[in-house]
Formats: structure tokens, C-alpha cells, sequence
């Protein structure tokens, strides 16, 4: 997958793209990531991105030229043009559902911003995906540009040692996961339940079935689909 990133602050991506699963990905080629500031595409001699909000208000604006100038920079180079992303706590909220889907893409082009905003015409005349990665407010999207690269990257086929880790885990099918232990079998007075030492394949199952159940109705009671009428 071939992932752009039009980004003010390119330098904080870099130990993310060379550490664990995203690093191997990127070693192995599975994912090629580019990385581009926007600010190259301004004119003025300050390089200037935002400006004050019309109609007044505190803080600034991203300006429309550049990222437009950005995109249809990167389009020209990309065939069939990528799925455009911009990053916004006013967008879709990215869950395991919307990350299958992108990962179903041949090409990723994901918008940060930072500041107060974009202009809305980069809305309007951009048509991107607005993604937003949770109900906070971050100073930039380049956390959440690294939450989405991360979440699509690991559902790719191959990204993971062994393929099964990744439908194993929490919301692959809408619950959390089960409590794991690794050794010792018992770590200050804390002991690893009984059943997971028993050796029985069904029994464990049969547990960790029930404690994901569990987990999930008491945790993330969200989760649950409502139960059907009738
Ligand atoms: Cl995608 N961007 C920003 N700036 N803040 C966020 C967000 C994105 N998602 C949640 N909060």
C-alpha cells in the first residue's frame, strides 16, 4: 500500500516507520510511506500556510493553496488517484470496521493539520474522508496520521508474524480480548487461574469465550449489538 502524508511536521514520523510491525512493513515494502510538507508548496518568502479566520476569532487557519497545490501535486504521480484522508475530530470515527476498509485501498493520501482548522474549501473542493481517531482534541494530526497508519497497516496481509494474531484480538469481532498469563504460575500471591495450567484445549476455550463475554458487559457494555424483538 502506498500511504502519502501531507504533513506540516514530517520529522516526528520517523521512529514510528522504522520500529516494530509499521518498521517491518515498511522494511519488507508491504507499506511505502511518503512523506510531504505542504509548507514546499507555498510561494510567499515566510512560506506562509495559515491566516487569520475571517469573521475574527482566535487562532488561525490553514490556508487552501498549499494543501490544494500539495494534493494535485500528488494525484499527478498516482494512478488510480489515492483515497483522500483528512484527519479532524469532526470525522468519521476510525474503529476496526473503518480501518478493514482502508486497507482494502491501493493507495492512502492522509491530511494533518494543525492550528485551529482548515479552511472549509479544502472540505468543499478536496472531498476527502474525514477521520477523526477519538472525541479529544490533539494539537495536530499527526498522532492520529500514525493511529490510522499503524491500525491498516497490521490488517494487511503479511504484516504480522503469524496471520492469526490479528483475528484473534479485541473488536476483530466486536468484544475485548481475554486475560492472558505467561509464566511464572503464581507472581506475588497473584495465581494464574487453574484452568489455562489444566492442559484442556476445550475447557480453555470455554473460559476465555466467557471472559471476553464478561469483559466486554462490564467494560464496554457499547459494544453489545442490542438483543433482536421477538
Ligand atoms: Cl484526526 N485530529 C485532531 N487534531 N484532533 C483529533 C483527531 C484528529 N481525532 C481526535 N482528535
Amino acid at each position: 500500500m502506498h500511504i502519502d502524508v501531507l504533513t506540516l511536521f514530517p520529522e516526528i514520523f520517523a521512529p514510528f516507520l522504522s520500529t516494530g510491525i509499521v518498521g517491518r512493513a515498511h522494511d519488507n515494502g508491504l507499506i511505502a510511506v511518503r512523506l510531504t510538507n505542504f509548507r514546499d508548496f507555498t510561494h510567499d518568502v515566510h512560506r506562509t500556510v495559515d491566516d487569520k479566520p475571517y469573521g475574527g476569532g482566535p487562532g488561525m487557519v490553514l490556508k487552501c493553496q498549499p494543501i490544494f497545490d500539495a494534493v494535485r501535486h500528488l494525484d499527478a504521480n498516482a494512478d488510480p488517484p489515492p483515497q483522500r484522508i483528512l484527519l479532524t475530530p469532526q470525522g468519521r470515527p476510525l474503529d476496526q470496521q473503518l480501518a478493514a476498509e482502508l486497507a482494502l485501498q491501493k493507495a492512502l493520501l492522509i491530511i494533518c493539520g494543525r492550528y485551529e482548522g482548515f479552511d472549509e474549501r479544502i472540505r468543499l473542493g478536496l472531498k476527502p474522508l474525514e477521520v477523526s481517531v477519538g472525541d479529544y482534541v490533539l494539537s495536530g494530526g499527526e498522532p492520529a496520521a500514525m493511529v490510522l497508519i499503524d491500525v491498516v497497516t497490521r490488517l494487511l496481509p503479511g504484516a504480522l508474524g503469524d496471520d492469526q494474531s490479528a483475528a484473534d484480538e479485541s473488536f476483530c469481532d466486536g468484544t475485548l480480548e481475554y486475560p492472558q498469563y505467561t509464566r511464572p504460575a503464581e507472581f506475588e500471591n497473584m495465581k494464574v487461574p487453574d484452568v489455562l495450567l489444566s492442559g484442556n484445549h476445550q475447557e480453555v476455550d470455554r473460559w476465555r469465550q466467557l471472559q471476553r463475554a464478561e469483559r466486554t458487559r462490564l467494560r464496554r457494555p457499547d459494544l453489545i449489538p442490542p438483543a433482536e424483538p421477538g
